[in-house]
């Protein structure tokens, strides 16, 4: 037998998700008549602590869309130099939102240097600088090896944005993975953001699809960009009945596999 290990993605939907993919009831979403993505969104809103929850093909949409919740055009957005959304999203915020990026350099553990974040932020006093309306942060972090960001330095990031009023979007396509090795619930690393984007099919072997986390207020703007990326899906509780089966099934099973990267990767800790 060959393990492919180039990838968390590479992986295939269990028996369980195929069936529950062939049973899933299914109705038109864009009409928000289709059951069981209503199901995995209730789901994902639930175990993430957040108030709702939006399905989207992908994790590179979920980003967008979340940016583009939260930042106007001519609205700056931070992010890291070494960050999946800087880096291999075909620059989303300024393509599609009109929204500059302000990179800031990414340590070797995928943490963002704070005052390097503090002496970013423009509060729009001055009419030469776009005011920053959001932090992006990764965890956990892809170009990093999979760093984690704990608790305490996630309450650094957040709670200086938050007093400059800026939001903090967290890609989390690996959310669960950084969870499993902090030890604590999912809802305590979302806790503080005001978003997050995390994969379904990174990890968690669903074959398609990602959630993004918010208000409710931020999920019906969220809502309204996944419209314009042509993002609304019509019967797709085929696809988000596997989501279900890899947040209920899967996610206990990420610790097995950060003790078999262990055993492969000894030095990586
Ligand atoms: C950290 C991170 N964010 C976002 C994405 C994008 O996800 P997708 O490939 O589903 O668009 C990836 C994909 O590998 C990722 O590693």
């Amino acid at each position: 037998m060959i393990i492919d290990l180039r990838s968390d993605t590479v992986t295939l939907p269990s028996p369980a998700m195929r069936e529950a993919m062939y049973r899933a009831e299914v109705g038109d979403d864009v009409y928000g008549e289709d059951p069981t993505i209503n199901r995995l969104q209730e789901l994902a809103a639930e175990r993430t602590g957040k108030e709702a929850a939006l399905f989207v093909p992908t994790g590179t949409m979920g980003n967008t869309v979340s940016v583009l919740a939260h930042a106007g055009r001519g609205e700056a957005v931070i992010v890291g130099d070494q960050s999946h959304i800087y880096r291999y999203e075909v620059g989303g915020a300024s393509t599609l939102g009109g929204s500059p990026m302000y990179v800031i350099p990414t340590d070797e553990n995928g943490m963002l240097d704070l005052h390097k974040i503090e002496t970013g932020i423009s509060d729009g006093s001055d009419e030469h600088s776009a005011p920053t309306a959001l932090l992006c942060i990764e965890n956990t972090h892809n170009r990093c090896g999979g760093m984690v960001l704990d608790l305490e330095q996630l309450e650094a990031l957040t709670s200086l944005a938050h007093t400059h009023n800026v939001k903090v979007h967290m890609d989390g396509a690996r959310i669960f993975n950084a969870a499993t090795a902090l030890g604590v619930p999912v809802s305590s690393v979302a806790q503080k953001v005001d978003s997050m984007m995390f994969c379904l099919s990174k990890g968690l072997s669903a074959p398609v699809g990602s959630m993004v986390v918010g208000s409710r207020e931020f999920i019906y703007k969220a809502h309204r960009m996944r419209k314009l990326l042509g993002g609304g899906m019509r019967q797709a509780g085929v696809i988000a009945a596997a989501g279900i089966v890899a947040l209920e099934q899967m996610v206990e099973r990420l610790a097995e596999d950060h003790e078999h990267c262990k055993a492969t990767r000894p030095w990586a800790g």
